[in-house]
């Protein structure tokens, strides 16, 4: 999987710089190219001979070559690479990364890489456990950088804790690991429904609900970064989010919803039910402003098209149907039956009164109910790393039925 990725690896000031030189080697054997750059602090563990040979290429350690004054572009490093590994990555460097300070070459180019960053820390017990440390890493994880974590067992200073870079193999496996996820929906084309939608009622008014898009459009970044072709039709929301592998085709009411998503339908191989639709809609949309009177208004509703229910009755063999429940009570036989009822493959159950859940909140707790009634509980995630899991269970299905 690593053959012709190149990748950047940062080394840093630690002890464990030591096993970078056999990180090194491992992931040249498996066909990478390796640009190492090495901090100031860094040459003090390891030297740059050792590296170039062991790499191939030379090793940068500063913003430019001191006798004829070249410089090393850290732009265009950031360019070359399909992955920055930063390891060992030690405090200073994450807390640096974590506020943006540009102080080295390594430094420069985290700020201008293009690539998925990978971190790997290295250091002594205490200072891993420490609030700031655990901070910085959080900090590193809402930018999207991805952490190995430390193992536990002896550290340098004698003492035994979680701190110790985990060993080359397994940060090699874990590359490798994760370029096969990235290309594992190669040449799909996913259809995900998101958001909620507006049923007007006259022009000031409609009937909606809080829905924010969040989880669908997760989906659609899960999706499109592991290498579907995504159509995402989404009720009005208020985020930013573009993604080259992902369309957005904006609707408001569930009629355009629906109208929207059955023409994409047929061509797509997996399809998402995330959206929150309005299951009525007033029968007569004023055009103009419904006038206050003093007197009860009753407005007549009438129901929506289920669309989920509607494209299940029309699923071709071959495509994955996956739906979620939104439930207030008797979640899991109300899931269960909507399972049933719109011939999906599986249904993604989260609960309106479980706290962290659900609407607008940036984390669900899920529990997969699949055709056999059988139910995978998760813990609460953020909901990118629970679009994570329902791609790992689609994944599933398609490899294994
Ligand atoms: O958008 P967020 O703020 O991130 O919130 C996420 C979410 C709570 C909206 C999402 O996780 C979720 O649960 N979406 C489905 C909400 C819902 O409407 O559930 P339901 O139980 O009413 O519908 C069951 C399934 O049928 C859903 O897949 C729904 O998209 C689909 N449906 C429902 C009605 C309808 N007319 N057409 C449909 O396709």
């Amino acid at each position: 999987m690593l053959q012709g990725k190149n990748i950047i690896l940062g080394i840093t000031g630690s002890i464990a710089a030591y096993k970078a030189a056999f990180l090194t080697r491992l992931l040249k054997r498996e066909g990478a190219q390796i640009k190492i750059i090495l901090t100031p602090y860094g040459k003090e563990f390891i030297t740059p001979v050792t590296l170039a040979t062991l790499s191939g290429n030379t090793v940068l350690t500063d913003f430019f070559h001191h006798d004829d004054g070249a410089w090393n572009s850290h732009v265009d490093l950031g360019i070359w690479a399909d992955i920055m590994l930063i390891a060992p990555a030690t405090a200073n460097t994450i807390a640096k990364m974590a506020g943006g300070i540009a102080d080295n070459l390594l430094l420069t180019t985290y700020l201008s890489a293009k690539c998925p960053v990978v971190v790997a820390p290295a250091m002594d017990l205490d200072m891993f456990r420490h609030p700031a440390t655990l901070k910085n890493l959080e900090t590193l994880k809402s930018f999207g950088n991805l952490i190995i974590e430390p193992t536990t067992g002896e550290l340098a200073s004698g003492l035994e804790g979680k701190g110790r870079m985990e060993e080359p193999e397994k940060i090699v496996a874990w590359l490798e690991d994760y370029f096969k996820k990235k290309s594992r929906f190669n040449g799909k084309r996913v259809l995900i429904t998101a958001g909620p939608t507006y049923e007007k009622i006259d022009p000031v008014r409609f009937i909606g609900n809080h829905s924010s898009g969040k989880m669908g459009y997760a989906l659609a970044k899960t999706f499109a970064d592991e290498g579907a072709c995504v159509d995402l039709v989404s009720g009005p929301v208020n985020l930013n989010f573009t993604h080259k592998n992902v369309t957005i085709h904006p609707v408001v009411s569930a009629g355009e919803m629906d109208q929207q998503a059955s023409a994409l339908f047929p061509s797509a191989d997996i399809v998402v039910f995330a959206a929150a639709v309005a299951d009525y809609r007033p029968v007569r949309q004023e055009n103009s402003k419904i006038k206050r009177t003093g007197e009860n208004l009753t407005i007549t509703l009438t129901p929506n098209t289920d669309i989920a229910a509607k494209l299940g009755g029309q699923r071709k063999c071959g495509q994955i149907l996956i739906g979620f429940a939104l439930e207030s009570d008797n979640a899991l036989a109300n899931a269960s039956k909507k399972l049933a009822a719109k011939n999906l493959d599986f249904i993604v159950l989260n609960q309106l009164n479980d706290p962290g859940s659900g609407f607008d909140v940036d984390t669900n707790r899920i529990i997969i109910i699949g055709k056999d009634n059988n139910q995978k509980k998760f813990e609460l995630k953020s909901k990118q790393d629970v679009a994570t899991d329902i791609a790992d269970e689609i994944y599933n299905l398609m490899t294994h039925g």
